[in-house]
């Protein structure tokens, strides 16, 4: 096995406790909100994000532990974005990470506070004071995250996802829609990394660029995904996109194509990681080839 799953692993424990500690169990008349979160947040998913947010950190000079609070943040964005995307009144979607969809153990009302409770503690931890981390650096890094999870990232991507059902786009619009919905979080994680670090303009746009088209990749094989893999594996259900009347890579360009552009997207990635010197470049590029081949 190459070295950038082992390492998506012992990061992803680091992660678990960091999660369980800045999320709790408590006795409380609002127990159930602390229960949904737990529910969706622990124990499952690749934790990519929060992984990579760590690795750039490294890349630009800092030691992972120290960025490890605030990738537990990113982490939570994800974990609320993917609440939302299972509800009835966007994807409807029943199963996540192998289980029961937040909404269809908590209810519906409990399913979008759990999601908003999420946000809301991310944004709580980015702005908690850190260890090895100078303030301004983490309030650069909390801004990228702010951009990258809303109306000018995710969000933002997740409502032209919903506007494009039912309807063929351009493949403008499918990129338009995929860069803002996947591309942003993972491109203002890489970055974060760098901007914690204090490292330079140069470097946290790199990182930027890297994530972007891994970003893309990324969402690409999992459009494919949908068409061809097992839930088993993936631990949600397939051709969810199909019954949605969603446009996805896999639906307007078909799999042949989607796969050159995987590979081309990643060749991208690559070039950007260049600026992390002959090591960085190194690390990146195990990580997007292991990316290129997920099968989950
Ligand atoms: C799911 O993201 C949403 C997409 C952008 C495709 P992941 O595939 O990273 O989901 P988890 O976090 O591992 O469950
Ligand atoms: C990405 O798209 C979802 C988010 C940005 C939260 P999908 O809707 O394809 O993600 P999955 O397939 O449900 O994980
Ligand atoms: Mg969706
Ligand atoms: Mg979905
Ligand atoms: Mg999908």
């Amino acid at each position: 096995m190459s070295s950038a799953p082992v390492k998506l692993k012992i990061y992803a424990e680091m992660l678990e406790k960091e999660l369980e500690r800045l999320m709790p169990k408590e006795e409380c008349l609002q127990s159930e909100i602390f229960e949904a979160c737990r529910y969706s947040l622990l124990e499952g998913g690749k934790r990519l994000r929060p992984f990579f947010s760590m690795t750039f950190f490294e890349l630009c000079g800092g030691k992972a532990e120290d960025a490890l609070s605030f990738a537990a943040g990113i982490e939570m964005i994800q974990s609320y974005s993917l609440i939302h995307d299972d509800l009835p009144c966007m994807d409807d979607s029943d199963y996540r990470r192998g289980k029961l969809s937040n909404h269809k153990v908590y209810g519906y009302s409990t399913a979008v506070l759990a999601g908003d409770a999420l946000l809301n503690r991310a944004f709580e931890v980015f702005t908690s004071p850190m260890e090895g981390i100078k303030p301004l650096d983490q309030l650069a890094a909390a801004n990228v995250m702010g951009t990258a999870s809303g109306v000018y990232g995710m969000v933002g991507g997740q409502v032209v996802d919903l506007a494009l059902e039912n309807r063929q786009c351009t493949a403008e619009e499918l990129e338009k829609m995929v860069s803002l919905k996947t591309g942003a979080l993972i491109a203002g994680s890489c970055k974060s990394g760098c901007c914690l670090a204090g490292a330079s303009p140069e470097k946290a746009e790199a990182a930027y660029n890297f994530g972007m088209a891994v970003g893309l990749a990324f969402q690409i094989r999992d459009d494919m995904l949908d068409l061809v893999g097992t839930s088993e594996q993936v631990g949600k259900p397939m051709g969810s996109d199909a019954e949605n009347n969603k446009n996805t890579y896999a639906s307007v360009y078909g799999l042949e194509k989607c796969e050159q552009l995987v590979k081309e997207l990643t060749d991208k990635a690559l070039e950007s990681a260049s600026v992390f010197g002959e090591e960085g470049k190194a690390v990146l590029s195990e990580i997007a080839l292991w990316l290129i081949n997920r099968t989950y």
